[in-house]
């Protein structure tokens, strides 16, 4: 009997390869840039598993090609990217990487709140410019971090990792969930409150609920008109729950201070978009789990997903 076949959608290590290799045959798009779509639409006929990212489109045009597909591995926790109500009723397993990228997306949000509430990419290119003549009082100040209240929207694992951090700066820590996360109260004195309080309260507003239809511009006009006229706005989760027009023009108004964002609701963001233009927004190219190790870890248990499903296990994180 022939192989299984795996179509991977980007060049990852070689021991994730080999990996594949022990129980299918591997077939890889070795570019940088997204494997176009009539490649992807191609490759899914015969393929066994895909291993996607968050830039693969998996609905039900792409299943609807799909023959003989198993698993769909996404390398990534967030899975806004897949039908997954489509792939189980065509009986395709769905994985993601959760818990590998947790300490690594908490350090990223956190140093994103700390670099707009401290005005670093701003204070770099006005150093740059050669604009900086002497010290003066109110040079490039900031808000003040230690000892302020976070609210944090999205009280995952992700949430309760910033909350460890927000702990050691001593801030008081609110947060919006669908449940109550007891531990993490625990462990960081986090208060359950309603959005409306949480947004009300909050220096740091961060945000790390996944997108669904329910999430979907959850930051708009209304509760940006909540938020302090000081307060830091931070998207670590994806553009879409968040209202990008509304938010532009909460900032421009001094509705809120500044903005950090790691997402945005057209990736790669457009260098003309609005948001872009302001000074007191900290723009990241969606680097939230973005360490070498970590990225290792998301793509070895991608791997092993497939690995365990073509060999008729169970895989280790389905959804
Ligand atoms: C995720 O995993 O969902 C991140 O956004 C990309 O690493």
């Amino acid at each position: 009997m022939s192989k299984p076949q795996v179509f991977v959608t980007r060049k990852l290590s070689n021991e994730v390869i080999a990996m594949l290799e022990t129980v299918a045959q591997v077939n890889v798009w070795e570019g940088d840039t997204p494997v176009p779509r009539a490649k992807l639409l191609e490759e899914i006929e015969h393929a066994d598993a895909v291993l996607t990212m968050l830039t693969e489109r998996v609905d039900k045009e792409l299943l609807r090609r799909a023959k003989k597909l198993r698993i769909v591995a996404n390398m990534a926790v967030g899975y806004d990217n897949i039908d997954v109500a489509a792939c189980k009723s065509q009986g395709v397993t769905v994985t993601n990487t959760p818990d590998v990228l947790t300490e690594a997306t908490a350090d990223l949000a956190f140093a994103l709140l700390l670099a707009t509430g401290r005005r670093l990419t701003e204070a770099n290119r006005f150093l740059l410019a050669g604009e900086w003549t002497s010290w003066s009082p109110y040079l490039m100040a900031g808000q003040s971090v230690y000892g302020t209240t976070l609210g944090i929207i999205g009280m995952g694992r992700i949430g309760e990792a910033v909350a460890r951090r927000a702990a050691g700066f001593n801030m008081r820590i609110l947060y919006h969930n669908r449940n109550r996360k007891e531990e993490a109260e625990a462990k960081t004195g986090a208060r359950l409150v309603g959005l409306d309080e949480l947004l009300q309260e909050s220096d740091y507003v961060v945000l790390l609920t996944p997108l669904t239809e329910e999430t979907r511009h959850l930051m708009g006009k209304r509760e940006f008109a909540l938020m302090k006229k000081s307060a830091v706005f931070v998207n670590v989760s994806r553009g879409g729950t968040v209202d990008e027009a509304a938010l532009y023009e909460a900032l421009v108004s001094g509705q809120i201070w500044a903005a950090g964002l790691d997402v945005f609701a057209q990736e790669p963001v457009p260098l003309d978009h609005p948001l872009l233009s302001l000074p007191n927004v900290v723009a990241l190219p969606h680097i939230g789990s973005a360490t070498i190790q970590t990225r290792d870890e998301m793509a070895r248990l991608a791997a092993a997903n497939i690995v365990a499903v073509l060999s008729g296990k169970e895989p280790l994180t389905a959804l």
